[in-house]
């Protein structure tokens, strides 16, 4: 039986792949625009950061992490997701110490969810995700959104739904707790086990569960926003503001809890309005998470981000008929006749390549038809055509491909020539 490969995962093919380089080149540039270093960090961490950042009542540490103990063993994790591995390094080097503050960090890779695989949910996915460690400003708070929006929007799409929420400081949180456990308490024997165990641990997640979703006391939660202290409401005021200067629009959600522990006051996710586009609608999450740098060892250093998965911003592309702008073409495709014509081109084509030209030629002695239906494929803008005549003479035969025109070059001087044509 032939090997395939694991379920939630793909391979991403030449004629696919470039989609992905396009987006991960436009996240760069927008990242140096905004000022946001990349950062890598491992694939695999000790098992214990994610418990501690994510959370031991959350699905994905319950459910979705791939675990293993190493041949030491110690107990190591594949990475769900980014954040918790950017906040430990930037404990670890000690970036709160760097002058400028916050520390503005981006990262894209592979991460690792044991999910139940369907459209837009891989078990492996690449993030692109940007974290800013060190300022509570709400003023970063919008900066971090325009980025996700910038993104999104400067690739094409428009059906584009921002969502925030905000889930307060720990004194908001506290009482918030207090009403929820009031809140499930009565009737918590209705709900699932995983429910129960979160009832005293951490209430806020039932409210995450998908199994329990339809429960009518989920509709009559209290909600976070009603518990927010003054402080908080502020904060959350001011983040609203800039955001309406930047001119992006928002919707509040107070039933936004998000899936990860980590976070306080901000919390958003950008969904796709497109039609068509699957269940999943979510595109981009993100939130600010004063506190994660204490415990995962540091000191206190107020932290946002956010990250969108590549998959599904291609789906969302697709979704919304987006065409990416994908040069699938070739400067010059070398067609050889003859021996010694092989050979000479074999040097040829390396001067147009070491001159900054995509070149190619042939490499299983086709006939010149074939030769030429090869040029045709790769989308060659220019065909040079040497023969045993051309050869004898020192010429060189260019057809542009645009128009049909063909040109007589000198052997000698063709990369110049070719250079000035190719520029004009
Ligand atoms: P998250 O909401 O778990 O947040 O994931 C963020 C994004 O990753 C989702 O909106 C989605 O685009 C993508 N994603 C998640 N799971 C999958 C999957 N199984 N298949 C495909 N795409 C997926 C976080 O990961 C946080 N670390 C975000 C963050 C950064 N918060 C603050 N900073």
């Amino acid at each position: 039986m032939s090997i395939r490969l694991p379920r939630g995962t793909q391979d991403i093919l030449p004629g696919q792949v470039e989609k992905w380089q396009l987006i991960e080149q436009k996240a760069r540039e927008l990242c140096h625009k905004f000022q946001y270093q990349e950062i890598r960090t491992p694939i695999f961490e000790h098992t214990d950061l994610f418990l501690r950042s994510v959370g031991d009542t959350t699905d994905i540490v319950q459910k979705e992490m791939y675990t293993f103990d190493d041949r030491g063993g110690r107990s190591l994790t594949l990475r769900p997701e980014g954040t918790a591995s950017t906040v430990r390094s930037f404990v670890e080097h000690k970036m709160f110490g760097q002058a400028n503050q916050p520390v503005k960090l981006y990262y894209m890779g592979p991460m690792f969810r044991y999910e139940r695989p369907q459209a837009g949910r891989f078990r492996q996915f690449v993030q692109f995700g940007v974290e800013a460690i060190g300022s509570d400003d709400p003023a970063i708070d919008a900066e971090v959104i325009a980025l996700a929006m910038a993104l999104y929007k400067e690739m094409g799409l428009k059906k584009l739904k921002l969502v925030i929420n905000s889930l307060g400081d720990k004194e908001s949180r506290a009482k918030h707790r207090e009403a929820l456990i009031a809140h499930f308490s009565p009737s918590i024997n209705e709900f699932c086990s995983d429910c129960q165990s979160r009832l005293e641990k951490n209430p806020m997640r039932i409210l995450d569960c998908k199994k329990d979703r339809e429960h009518p006391l989920m509709k009559t939660a209290p909600s976070i926003i009603d518990h927010l202290n003054d402080e908080s409401k502020q904060y959350f005021k001011k983040v609203q503001q800039y955001l309406t200067d930047l001119e992006i629009e928002f919707e509040v959600d107070a039933n936004l809890v998000r899936g990860l522990d980590y976070y306080t006051h901000t919390a958003f996710e950008i969904m796709s309005d497109a039609e068509g586009f699957g269940a999943i609608t979510t595109l981009c999450g993100g939130g600010r998470y004063n506190g994660l740098t204490e415990e995962v060892g540091g000191p206190e250093a107020p932290g946002i981000g956010f990250a969108l998965s590549i998959e599904r911003f291609l789906a969302a592309l697709e979704a919304e008929n987006v065409e990416l702008p994908i040069d699938q073409s070739i400067d010059c495709y070398i067609v050889a006749l003859g021996e010694e014509a092989r050979d000479y081109s074999v040097g040829l084509l390396h001067k147009l390549r070491h001159a900054g030209y995509s070149a190619e030629r042939d490499y299983s002695d086709r006939k010149i038809k074939a030769q030429f239906k090869a040029a045709d494929r790769m989308n060659a803008k220019y065909v040079a055509v040497i023969g045993e005549d051309e050869l004898k003479n020192n010429k060189i035969n260019l057809k542009i491909m645009d128009s049909g025109e063909q040109k007589e070059m000198e052997l000698a001087s063709f990369i110049q020539d070719f250079t000035a044509l190719y520029r004009n």
